[in-house]
């Protein structure tokens, strides 16, 4: 069953975080499906604008309903990650996507409110629900002065403008995490402090945190063993996700780890069976692994068991 993130939201504040993981084929789909059945946890399905130029959006979707009608029993929303203003509204206009995200983070303060308060009036007249973004992701390196660091994570005090100016439903905070697998060079951490900033100014509203990957070192070494090359690759601490979540984090976008599952997959297997040119056996060893590596996140996301609670809570709603 498709919901919006809000509806996810509301049942989580507080206790756990939703797992957001990016799908971009056949098999990252049935492997999504599967695992989050197999944990009992709701989830967000999200599609980057890059997903949907790969094969086609249509695909997507089409996958996706495909999905619904094989695994009855999951309750998620389909989201749109980092969306631009006119991804946006095709997206909203599609009449398929719950959730969208605009990220005119990159703008400045007003341009962003303003993308973004456009976006809220067509999505909310849809019943299509808005995360934004405020601060930057990225970057954030151990040479960077403080200061100078501090200025591309959220300002806490903005954040709150941000949020009643523009009408939107969640906020991605920027609170030291980047994209991809080499998140940080040194000794940096998660922000926690602005965190608890930005909840005890937004107390109760929805945030998100991108970049949440883990890039687990087994993973890597896995993965460099078969012949890869990632060198230096580091990622969040899953061990942290629970405390995100009681300041305030019910999303917690997760991409790059699995990608690293699948690299290690197919790195592995191919070295192992060479004289293979087949695609299915591989594909079900991927589809089984990914169904594996979701559950476990969702252990960490303290979301694994809760698809019950959250039934019962639409049947009450
Ligand atoms: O935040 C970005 C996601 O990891 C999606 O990546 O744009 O390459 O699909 P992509
Ligand atoms: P990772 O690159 O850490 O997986 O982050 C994904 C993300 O934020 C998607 O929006
Ligand atoms: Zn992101």
């Amino acid at each position: 069953m498709i919901v919006t993130t809000k509806k996810l939201f509301e049942a989580a504040y507080g206790k756990y975080a939703i797992g957001a993981y990016n799908i971009n084929n056949l098999e990252q789909t049935m492997g999504l499906f599967r695992g989050n059945l197999d944990s009992q946890a709701p989830f967000i399905i999200q599609i980057s604008k890059g997903a949907r130029a790969y094969t086609h959006q249509k695909m997507l979707e089409a996958m996706i309903r495909a999905a619904e009608e094989i695994f009855p029993d999951a309750i998620f929303a389909v989201h749109l990650d980092h969306g631009d203003e006119q991804t946006c509204y095709d997206a909203i206009n599609s009449g398929f996507y719950s959730s969208v995200m605009i990220d005119a983070s990159h703008e400045d303060f007003e341009t962003n409110i303003a993308i973004t308060r456009r976006v809220v009036e067509a999505a909310h007249a849809k019943g299509v629900v808005v995360e934004a973004e405020l601060g930057q992701l990225g970057g954030v390196e151990e040479h960077v002065q403080v200061s100078e660091a501090d200025a591309k994570l959220t300002d806490p005090d903005q954040a709150k403008e941000f949020v009643e100016r523009t009408g939107c439903d969640s906020l991605a905070c920027a609170i030291g995490t980047s994209h991809g697998a080499f998140k940080f060079t040194g000794n940096q951490a998660l922000r926690f402090d602005v965190l608890a900033e930005i909840q005890k100014r937004l107390p109760g509203f929805p945030l998100v945190m991108h970049g949440s990957s883990s890039v687990p070192q087994e993973e890597v070494d896995r993965i460099n063993a078969a012949g890869g090359a990632l060198k230096g690759a580091r990622g969040v601490d899953a061990n942290q996700f629970k405390r995100a979540a009681e300041l305030g984090v019910t999303k917690i976008n997760i991409d790059t780890d699995g990608r690293l599952v699948w690299t290690r997959v197919h790195r592995e297997y191919f070295l192992e069976h060479p004289e293979n040119f087949d695609l299915r056996p591989i594909g079900k060893v991927f589809m089984s692994e990914y169904a594996k590596f979701i559950a476990a996140k969702n252990e960490k996301l303290g979301s694994a068991g809760q698809l019950e609670n959250v039934r019962k809570m639409l049947a009450v709603a």
